[in-house]
């Protein structure tokens, strides 16, 4: 066992030679006490990436350079042998992170890459949840312990770590994401006849409850960038029935919060933050979902975060906070004494205090949970970056929590991504289309689009990548390799 020093935490750094010796693998263990821990699993995963391309003496071969016009295509052709067949694999290297409270650890590993074979079949998934013993544990004290006086033990505490993580006053747990954005848009006043505004790019939970609710959803066009909602695009779509703005976050991307706030206070119109997606996501240093009148996040299986299904509601304004709770209770006012007494028709949206024992492991882990999920994003990017495409991109002063890296191809370049998806599919790896627009679908009127339409023509360009906690370096360029081999043989 040899001390590795990590940004002053002292570390045990552990050579496992009998697992080389039986794997040809070398592998690392690392304890790292959460504690003051500087250098970051990121910086640590940038680095390791570093040294490997040093070890390896095998860069990638060129970059895009000459841009997005048609000559380029010769010059992609002309790297695309370069871009194939890297990576000769030295061995795999995990993490052991130990819990805050040194009771429980998790583990997370990234086996470093070894020789590709991209007809291998391996099943990546695109997303799963970090579960370790802490989850379990904490799950398995609920159902055993949480019943009677206990029974909302762990959704307060939950709700009391998510409100210090986000750094908001108020907080309502929920059994999902969409049942939060119902209630906050109900207790906004949100009725038959109001227009409510949003990203055609979505899915469709955001849209739903502004239909429930009698309302009109208002699609407007994304940015090129960021793939968020357009301020330009939202203001013209203003009119006297604008009842409310809803600014989502998509992928960890960060939508223009500065803009879209200056509109909604020069209109008097609420700016709601759907936050699912965008746990860890910082801009210019308030959480994502800290900055609307209300922000609400998502804890589904696929999410940063899990409780399995689940959300959460919350807000800074005590009013709004107040109309929530008593909606999340069916109808029932705080402070009042009756038994069974509605005081107005709400709703049943409550998350169940096993789902929040769950959650309040994951709040523990939400650092490295956070911090994992940007380290996947950087050996994308890493393995990518000489490819015409463009990635969740991260605007100065801002932290994109990277729920789901994303590439679009430049749309110069042809691409077929179902074809591209087909072929990921066939090697074991799911890989998910970017979202439709939402006004193309059924339940969206299936409107036709010309072809400056951003929300059309970037969804027939992208592609998600899995992106799930215990994803592996030799993943990330195994599908790497797969999309670099999919787009060199289909450059003519
Ligand atoms: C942007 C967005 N909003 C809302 C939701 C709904 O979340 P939930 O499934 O927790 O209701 C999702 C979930 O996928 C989402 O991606």
């Amino acid at each position: 066992m040899e001390q590795l020093a990590l940004g002053g935490l002292v570390a045990d750094h552990v050579v496992d030679a009998d697992r080389k010796a039986s794997s040809g693998r070398d592998r690392h263990h690392l304890g790292v006490g959460l504690h003051g821990l500087q250098l970051g699993l990121e910086g640590w995963i940038r680095l390791h990436l570093t040294q490997e391309h040093l070890h390896l003496g095998n860069g990638h071969g060129g970059h895009w350079g000459a841009g997005c016009q048609k000559p380029c295509s010769a010059g992609y052709k002309r790297q695309a042998t370069t871009w194939l067949g890297q990576g000769m694999g030295l061995g795999s290297t995990q993490l052991g992170v130990a819990d805050q409270g040194g009771g429980v650890g998790q583990t997370l590993s990234w086996p470093r890459r070894s020789a590709m074979n991209t007809s291998e079949l391996r099943k990546i998934p695109y997303t799963k949840p970090s579960i370790t013993p802490l989850e379990v544990e904490f799950a398995t004290d609920a159902a055993a312990n949480g019943w009677g006086e206990h029974c909302y033990d762990y959704i307060v505490r939950f709700e009391e770590a998510f409100k210090a993580h986000l750094g908001v006053k108020y907080a309502i747990a929920t059994s999902s994401c969409t049942g939060a954005l119902h209630m906050g848009m109900h207790a906004l006043g949100v009725g038959p006849g109001d227009e409510v505004i949003m990203a055609d790019t979505n899915w469709i939970a955001t849209a739903a409850p502004i239909v429930h609710l009698g309302a009109t959803p208002v699609f407007v066009d994304i940015l090129p960038d960021s793939w968020c909602l357009d301020p330009e695009q939202v203001e013209a779509a203003i009119t006297a029935k604008t009842k409310a703005i809803v600014a989502v976050h998509l992928y960890g991307n960060l939508c223009e919060m500065d803009a879209l706030l200056a509109i909604g206070e020069r209109h008097g119109i609420p700016v709601i933050e759907d936050a699912a997606e965008a746990v860890g996501s910082v801009y210019h240093g308030k959480r994502a979902g800290s900055m609307g009148r209300f922000g609400a996040f998502s804890f589904h299986g696929t999410k940063t975060i899990t409780t399995g299904e689940g959300g959460i509601f919350v807000t800074n304004d005590p009013d709004l906070y107040e109309r929530v709770l008593t909606l999340s209770n069916h109808g029932r006012a705080r402070g009042q004494s009756k038994q069974f007494w509605p005081d107005m028709v709400g709703f049943k949206y409550k998350m169940s205090n096993i789902q929040a024992a769950i959650g309040c492991a994951q709040m523990q882990r939400i650092e490295i949970l956070t911090r994992v999920k940007r380290g996947i994003f950087a050996m994308y990017q890493d393995y990518l970056k000489d490819l015409p495409i463009r990635m969740n991109p991260e605007p100065l002063g801002c932290t994109n929590g990277y729920w789901m890296p994303t590439f679009v191809v430049e749309d110069c370049i042809p691409f077929n991504r179902d074809e591209l998806i087909d072929e990921l599919k066939a090697k074991g790896v799911d890989a998910r289309v970017f979202f439709w627009p939402l006004s193309s679908t059924p339940a969206g009127g299936r409107k036709a689009f010309d072809k400056a339409y951003l929300s059309e023509e970037i969804h027939l360009h992208a592609l998600n990548l899995p992106s799930h906690h215990n994803l592996s370096d030799e993943d990330a360029l195994f599908v790497s390799n797969i999309a670099r081999t999919y787009m060199a043989s289909n450059v003519v």
